[in-house]
């Protein structure tokens, strides 16, 4: 768990994060030195990152193919209580010990839900995270969120928990679908929004035709800063960690929406649309101006396919999802606005008439 006193040894460390070929160095450095058996190693991974990024791993460092593997089915349907069971068992028959360790090879599924069974699992034992989606490098496996869903509602059951550091390897991006390259690169648009302006601009020289070829180490690494920066000054979410949500609130609302009539929208999609309206509120009653207004707007809808018209049935089922956002404090729907490109405000109340109008511009 973070504890204040983890947290501040967190800190102190020099660094948390480590990136391709010097990454596995330190990683093999650490199994050999920190832990004593190759029984004591388990990596948990999915069956795509099982096919795709294990091997990968192996070539890197050859004695984890001794290590014990725990595969589990791909996809967020998996993120509940009951895969964590299962996997604490397979820890408890081969015999894991408080002195053991796992590595979370995959996207932010298996982050989330290794980092939550490292957490409770004998009351806590290690954890590195190496994640395998651009989403999870970016985002799922920055700022020390665990957990997994209760039924269809999101992260309802977690923890906030430290791994031991991160390997960003950006060679697993080559297996990775396009649609989920589009899914992590909202987060990196929205790391540009809330909090800087020159990398939302580096951003937007991304073309959609040549996708898988760009050249994504240098952006990874500043989008991963940015958040790590924003989590490192407010770890539990008190305050300033709120701007992340720029773009959730709706966004959120409407992933849920598609899901519960079974139109599944990527969470990327959902929360660059997210992200569009919500400027469009920024800048009705936040200080947005109009021409960074029309520059989100132009630079998001190039990119993704934006639903243009939300219907009145449908807005009247996102302001009932809304309503029940988690997030929300004094029965009041929070927002994150942004000020200008680059800076963000939180705890913003917006008057329900301005939230409808923003669907039907
Ligand atoms: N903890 C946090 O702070 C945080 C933040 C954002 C999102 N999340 C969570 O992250 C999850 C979404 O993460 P995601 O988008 O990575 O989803 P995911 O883990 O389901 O991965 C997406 C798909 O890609 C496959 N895959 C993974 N790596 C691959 C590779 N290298 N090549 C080919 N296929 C690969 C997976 O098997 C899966 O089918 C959600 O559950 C969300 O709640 C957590
Ligand atoms: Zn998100």
């Amino acid at each position: 768990m973070l504890n204040e006193a983890k947290f501040m040894k967190m800190k102190k460390r020099e660094r948390l994060i480590y990136f391709n070929e010097e990454a596995y160095d330190i990683l093999k450095n650490y199994l050999l030195h920190q832990v004593d058996s190759i029984r004591n190693i388990f990596i948990l991974v999915d069956e795509k990152t099982y096919r795709h990024c294990l091997p990968i791993l192996f070539h890197y460092i050859d004695f984890l193919e001794k290590s014990n593997i725990i595969e589990i089915k791909s996809g967020e349907k998996e993120k509940n209580i009951y895969t964590c069971i299962q996997i604490c068992k397979h820890l408890e028959k081969f015999k894991a010990t408080r002195k053991s360790l796992i590595l979370n090879l995959g996207g932010g599924v298996i982050t989330d839900i290794g980092g939550f069974v490292a957490t409770i699992f004998k009351r806590g034992i290690r954890f590195v995270n190496i994640p395998t989606t651009l989403l999870g490098m970016v985002d799922a496996s920055i700022g020390y969120k665990t957990g997994v869903n209760l039924d269809s509602i999101k992260n309802e059951i977690g923890s906030f928990s430290v791994p031991e550091f991160l390997i960003i390897d950006t060679h697993f991006l080559k297996t990775l679908p396009n649609s989920e390259i589009f899914s992590g690169m909202a987060e990196m648009f929205k790391h540009g929004l809330i909090a800087d302006k020159s990398f939302w601009k580096q951003m937007n020289q991304i073309q959609k035709n040549i996708i898988h070829k760009h050249e994504w180490g240098q952006l990874i690494h500043k989008s991963i800063l940015i958040k790590q920066k924003i989590v490192d000054q407010d770890p539990k979410e008190k305050g300033l960690r709120k701007i992340l949500n720029f773009g959730h609130t709706i966004g959120h609302a409407l992933e849920s929406y598609f899901m519960n009539i079974n139109k599944k929208i990527l969470h990327g999609i959902a929360i660059t649309m997210g992200m569009i309206y919500e400027s469009w509120i920024s800048c009705k009653i936040n200080g947005l101006s109009i021409s960074d207004y029309k520059e989100i707007k132009s630079t998001l809808s190039a990119l993704y396919p934006i639903q243009n018209k939300i219907s009145d049935f449908e807005i009247q089922k996102l302001f009932l999802i809304m309503e029940h956002d988690k997030k929300n404090e004094k029965n009041q729907i929070q927002f994150s606005l942004l000020k200008e490109i680059g800076k963000c405000s939180y705890n913003c109340q917006v008057p329900y008439s301005l939230i409808k109008e923003s669907f039907l511009i």
